[in-house]
């Protein structure tokens, strides 16, 4: 089965294309649809944007498509940055959006934290969703180099005495949000309910 990716983040989509590999799923992405330069997340759900996201790129190509939309939820800040954890900063980089993270964290000693991950099967007459999530503590300083994103401060339970930028590509998506999102979805596409 043929499933498009709507995602412009190249670090999502290697994670994904190693996350579905060996299950069957040839998963195309963005980059063979040049004209769908951006897609909406106007909303204040992880879910609602990822539907929109998956509704938007199936109206443009007929496909059947898988988004996702993810974020990190920092309960000392009321779980901020959550769906604008993209664009924290008003740079919007990740650079600046941990630095921010940090600063909003000085003295604070309440630090734990999760990564939330959802995403939207939407394809002719029918959408479905499956979420994952990844719960941690939010470090005092950034370490590794790998991912992307918040890993360098994101110190996952699962994972003790490493951060998220310092485990393997296997490592992260045995117990990431979107390793635990991505991994229902050969099921999900087997049990493809009806949109009501
Ligand atoms: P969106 O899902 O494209 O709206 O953006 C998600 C944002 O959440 C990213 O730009 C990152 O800042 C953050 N994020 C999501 N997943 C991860 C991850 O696996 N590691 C680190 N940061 C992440």
């Amino acid at each position: 089965m043929k499933i498009l990716l709507a995602s412009h983040n190249a670090h999502k989509a290697a994670e994904v294309a190693d996350i579905l590999a060996g299950t069957g799923l040839e998963v195309v992405n963005l980059s063979d649809f040049p004209e769908i330069t951006e897609l909406g997340e106007d909303h204040d759900t992880f879910t609602a944007n990822a539907l929109q996201k998956a509704r938007e790129a199936h109206a443009a190509t007929g496909l059947l498509v898988v988004a996702d939309d993810s974020g990190i939820e920092v309960d000392a800040l009321n779980g901020a940055p959550g769906v604008h954890s993209k664009r924290f900063s008003e740079q919007a980089t990740a650079e600046a959006n941990n630095t921010l993270l940090l600063e909003k964290l000085d003295s604070v000693t309440n630090r734990t934290a999760r990564f939330r991950c959802v995403i939207a099967v939407v394809g002719d007459g029918l959408e479905c969703i499956a979420a994952g999530s990844c719960e941690g503590t939010i470090a005092l300083e950034r370490t590794g180099e790998g991912g992307f994103g918040y890993d360098p401060l994101f110190l996952p339970d699962e994972a003790p005495g490493r951060s998220m930028a310092e485990l393997s590509a296997a490592e992260k998506n045995a117990i990431s949000h979107r390793g635990r999102a991505f991994e229902q979805l050969p099921e999900l596409l087997k049990n493809l309910k009806t949109a009501t």
